[in-house]
């Protein structure tokens, strides 16, 4: 989505909002510009990658005091004019917005009636022009940006500054995330820490409902209502390293090839071999409480759902607990009944995806209990959870999610493992369950090994106009995610269905251009999986299967063999090929892997 970073200080603003804006490209754009207030305000906003308004923006663009943004078009077609910064027409406000206003038009309608000019087609331009008359009256910027605010609905994250105020920025929050980073004698915002790391470690994140004021020499945050809050700095332990492609050709690749190390990470401390246990010390829970839950309701978006599947199943068959997952975005709209004796658990890379925020609110409103399993330490969904599991993966840049989607099955497998062995996991399967995860880092490294293996095949089928994906129960999430990094980085149209349900309508499907690739882990549904290999092929359909035992290689076409750890573990090891087979077709079909066309990396809308 959309991207903001604000400066002041006593530097020039312009070098530091520009790189900032590089760092958030990941995260989605159409557009991009700028504003410093230097006497007055100077603005620059292209069309096009935040390359492009550096080459805009001229030598002498000095001034102390700036925002940048990069837009991700929702409100008009992107161009130059629709790009943000947006200002009032006295030329004295500059508003920088990521959020939907959903009454912009009546205020539009209404301001335009009082003889106000619009030059774009934006939402953002009202709130320019709300600020900028509310300044005359109250004086303070903040003051006016709070009046503003106020007559606006919708979903926020804002950067504003005033020309006639060289030394302050003010942001605000509501539902579209906002980070404060504290320098030396300077400060700065963004919509994400990555903008903010090359600079500083310390940040304060805003609450919904929360402004700040920043100057150079520090901030201060209140609320709607002008009551002062309190905020205590959280220290970043991501560098700017981390946001480097470390020498791969893309970030994908990297964040693959990371998987030994942050599944390594995920794990850390946290297997307890004495009692073959887990030690996950952030839920917040005692055994009592533990034991009193019936069932685990499982919300994420996209990856993060299917890597909830993957959960699910571990909680039902480690603790014996009836688990599901949903989709967030679903979930969140049909009224859902919270039961108290329900524990709900919600995943997310980026811990700000709006539609999983609102479950979670949601959620809470009913008096629901709520986990998260979580990659961005501090992030919104954390926040407002009762407890939960870091991932500890490390930023996940490029848009696809791959480490953050194994990392959350290794998570979960430790949560199963801890509420297996408070209710009637054996002691000799809870050790076989921690054995089991300390050998996935050498067993992702072998795979990963057999990368050039796998980008032949990737090449074999890149050309096909559509893929099938199948597997049953375990496999069943391998291949729904499967599907979903082949279609969004290589735009192969790719659906998943489980085996057992290819009979029930989509082997109609299955012919010379629809090739197979079949999940077949070796677990007691082994035969069954190799019966729906031959069905498919009977029809002429080709088959890459990926699965565990060479011998039955021979009943499909190609064959990934993937080492084999316990059955419940299994899921985790066999998404990893499917990960480089979707990176190595995206290659062959010349995409633009780590930004995929029309998507995201953090979607902070609805
Ligand atoms: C797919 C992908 C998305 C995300 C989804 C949720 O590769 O990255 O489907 O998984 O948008 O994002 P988070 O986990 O940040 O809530």
């Amino acid at each position: 989505m959309c991207g903001i970073v604000a400066y002041v200080g006593p530097k020039d603003a312009a070098p530091i909002l520009l790189e900032g804006l590089q760092r958030l490209e990941y995260r989605g754009y159409d557009s991009a510009g700028l504003a410093v207030v230097n006497r007055g305000l100077k603005v620059r906003k292209v069309k096009g990658r935040v390359a492009d308004l550096a080459a805009a923006v001229p030598a002498r663009f000095k001034g102390g005091l700036g925002i940048g943004h990069t837009r991700w078009a929702t409100h008009g077609a992107p161009s130059d004019v629709n790009a943000h910064p947006h200002l009032d027409g006295a030329e004295r406000i500059a508003v920088v917005h990521n959020g939907i206003l959903e009454n912009a038009d009546e205020i539009r309608a209404k301001l335009v009636a009082d003889g106000v000019d619009f030059v774009s087609e934006t939402d953002t331009e009202v709130l320019a022009h709300l600020i900028a008359r509310a300044v005359k009256e109250t004086g303070t910027l903040a003051d006016a940006v709070r009046t503003a605010l106020k007559a606006v609905v919708g979903t926020y994250g804002i950067a504003v500054v005033d020309a006639e105020r060289p030394g302050e920025v003010v942001v605000a929050r509501n539902g579209s995330p906002i980070v404060i980073g504290i320098g030396e004698k300077e400060m700065f915002a963004a919509s994400d820490v990555a903008a903010l790391v090359r600079y500083t470690r310390q940040v304060v994140h805003l609450e919904d409902g929360e402004l700040a004021v920043l100057k150079a020499d520090g901030f201060h945050t209140f609320t709607m209502d002008a009551r002062e809050t309190a905020k205590v700095p959280l220290t970043v332990d991501w560098d700017a390293g981390h946001y480097d492609t470390g020498g791969y050709e893309h970030y994908l690749l990297k964040e693959i090839n990371e998987q030994p190390e942050t599944v390594a990470r995920t794990l850390r401390g946290r297997i307890d071999d004495r009692f073959h246990i887990a030690h996950l010390g952030g839920l917040n829970l005692t055994p009592h409480e533990t034991r009193a839950f019936r069932r685990v309701k499982i919300i994420g978006c996209g990856s993060a759902y299917y890597s909830g599947q993957i959960g699910a199943q571990l909680i039902e068959e480690l603790a014996r607990i009836p688990a599901d997952a949903e989709p967030a975005s679903e979930f969140r709209y049909r009224n859902p009944v919270v039961e108290h004796d329900t524990l709900y658990v919600a995943i997310s890379q980026s811990g700000e995806t709006y539609d999983t925020l609102a479950a979670v609110q949601e959620l809470k409103r009913k008096g629901g209990r709520v986990l998260g399993i979580v990659n961005t330490v501090g992030s919104a969904i954390a926040r407002e959870c009762d407890g939960g599991i870091y991932l500890h993966a490390g930023p996940e840049v490029s848009v696809a999610s791959t480490k953050a989607f194994t990392s959350t099955a290794v998570a979960f497998a430790l949560l199963a493992l801890h509420f297996g062995r408070v209710h009637d996991l054996s002691p000799a399967d809870g050790r076989r369950i921690c054995e089991g995860l300390r050998r996935l880092p050498e067993q992702i490294r072998e795979i990963l090994g057999r990368e050039e293996e796998i980008a032949a095949l990737a090449r074999k089928y890149a050309d096909r106009p559509s893929m099938m994906f199948v597997g049953r129960v375990r496999g069943y999430p391998v291949a729904r995610e499967g599907a979903q990094k082949l279609k969004e980085i290589s735009y192969v149209h790719a659906e998943a269905y489980p085996a057992s349900e290819l009979k029930h309508g989509p082997l109609a499907l299955i012919g010379p251009d629809m090739p197979t690739v079949a999940v077949v882990p070796d677990d007691e549904l082994l035969d069954k999986n190799l019966t729906t290999l031959g069905e498919i092929r009977a029809r002429g359909g080709q088959v890459l299967m990926v699965g565990h035992r060479m011998a039955e290689a021979k009943l499909a076409d190609d064959c990934i063999v993937v080492p084999k750890n316990e059955v419940e573990l299994d899921p985790i090891l066999l998404t990893i090929p499917l990960q480089l087979f979707a990176y190595h077709a995206a290659v062959a079909l010349g995409r633009d892997v780590d930004k995929p066309r029309n998507l995201a990396k953090s979607v902070t809308v609805e």
